[in-house]
């Protein structure tokens, strides 16, 4: 679209609001690096599950009752009663995970090419700020059904802030809002899921694509493409975001949602995975379950935490797993960014990385005895062992990297 002669509705509001203006420099004529891979359909893919999840939240909320009495059966109502009310509930459970999963996928992409590293530690700093936020948010969003491991999920969770010396006890009260997990937990609870997060994460949301249209998008060689212009002055190496990549998200798009709709139709509590059995049941603060462990995308964390006996190190370790995360772009020092011109030591390193949290999130839905424990404790080694071993090799130049080309391979 041209930008100052446009006539008509587009000119009036052109005259008065960037819209043309908005939609070349984001989309028609932002150029993007004409290599992306499969890798590269997950952060298009977190943005439709955020609007999945914006906007059948926001049906449930027309029907459930945030008090200790009615929640449990509100969201049986939903589920029985209200029209479409289980399609917009299992719409809701099912993106909570499908949250998790191309979240963690995006996460891996850019440890795989390096797209923490200068000058995009900033925006990986914002995508770290958004998983937090995404975490508390996946939390409060379980306690709500108030089932048996919504409640004693959420009292393990908050009593973890007890094991902090000195003020632990009282932050627990403080958090709760009652010297027991209550009523007016699962108010706060609700107005934070509902209200105060959403709008967190679309805000930062928002500011994650700032940042990396400022910097432009990385690619699986890690070339920087804007060092390399034409004679009209656009990156050889890039392609207008909007058709080419509009419509390449489209076919991503598609095939998410057949997988989507095939899970919410047919199997939505995803054999436990996704709604666990205990929440069938309402909470009863008086009969813990048999077993009590987070959702699966929780898992990692949890066997962390379990592997470690004494109470405040295990707390420590846990939001240690997620926070060495912030500092990737200082740990890895390495002179190239992607994994396809790094050394083996980065290939394998990384490798063990993601065995680890897959081991390591097995782990934490076992029962905390015997082999699980074991392998949870060599896992947290490996886990914290990647930071550690990238850090050395590449802090006293241990690496030895490929020639990365001039221009982006096919
Ligand atoms: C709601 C969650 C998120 C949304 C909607 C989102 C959205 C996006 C989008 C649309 C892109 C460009 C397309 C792509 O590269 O796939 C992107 C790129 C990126 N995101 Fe996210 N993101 C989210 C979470 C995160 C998290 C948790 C991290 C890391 C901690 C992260 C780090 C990055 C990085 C480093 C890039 C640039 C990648 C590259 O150019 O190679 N994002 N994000």
């Amino acid at each position: 679209m041209s930008d100052n002669n446009a006539t008509g509705v587009q000119g009036w509001i052109d005259a008065r609001f960037p819209m043309t203006k908005t939609w070349n420099e984001h989309l028609a004529e932002y150029y993007a690096p004409k290599n992306f891979n499969f890798w590269y359909y997950f952060g298009s893919l977190a943005m439709l599950v955020l609007v999945i999840q914006i906007v059948s939240g926001i049906w449930l909320t027309m029907y459930y009752k945030p008090t200790a009495a009615e929640a449990f059966s509100s969201v049986e109502f939903i589920m029985r009663d209200v029209n479409w009310g289980w399609l917009m509930r299992y719409m809701h459970t099912t993106g909570a995970s499908a949250f998790f999963i191309v979240v963690y996928l995006h996460m891996f992409r850019g440890l795989m090419y390096g797209s923490y590293q200068k000058p995009r530690e900033l925006l990986w700093i914002i995508g770290m700020l958004i998983y937090l936020v995404l975490m508390a948010e996946a939390f409060m969003g379980y306690v709500l059904p108030w089932g048996q491991m919504s409640f004693w999920g959420a009292q393990v969770i908050i009593s973890l802030f007890g094991a902090i010396p000195v003020i632990g006890e009282p932050l627990v009260v403080w958090i709760q809002g009652d010297f027991m997990i209550s009523e007016a937990t699962l108010g706060r609870l609700f107005a934070l899921h509902v209200v105060a997060l959403p709008l967190v994460l679309v805000a930062l949301v928002f500011v994650h694509i700032v940042a990396l249209h400022h910097v432009g998008s990385n690619n699986p060689d890690g070339i920087e493409i804007k060092q390399n212009k034409g004679a009209d002055g656009k990156p050889v190496d890039g392609i207008p975001f909007h058709p080419y990549y509009s419509v390449k998200d489209l076919v991503g798009i598609g095939v998410f949602l057949i997988l989507f709709a095939a899970v919410v139709f047919f199997a939505p509590e995803f054999y436990g995975l996704f709604i666990e059995r205990p929440n069938f049941q309402p909470a009863d603060p008086l009969q813990t379950p048999a077993s009590i462990h987070p959702v699966w995308y929780f898992t990692p964390h949890y066997a962390i935490l379990q592997s470690i006996p004494h109470a405040l190190s295990g707390v420590v370790a846990m939001f240690a797993a997620v926070l060495i995360l912030f500092f990737m772009p200082w740990i890895d020092r390495g002179k190239v960014r992607s994994i396809r011109y790094r050394g083996l030591g980065f290939k394998v390193a990384l490798i063990l990385f993601a065995i680890s949290f897959v081991v390591l999130g097995w782990c934490g839905t076992q029962e905390p005895a015997g082999l699980p424990v074991i392998l949870g404790r060599i896992f947290s080694v490996v886990y914290f062992g990647f930071f550690v071993f990238l850090w050395v090799y590449t802090y006293f130049g241990l690496e030895k990297t490929k020639p990365v080309p001039e221009r982006v391979t096919h």
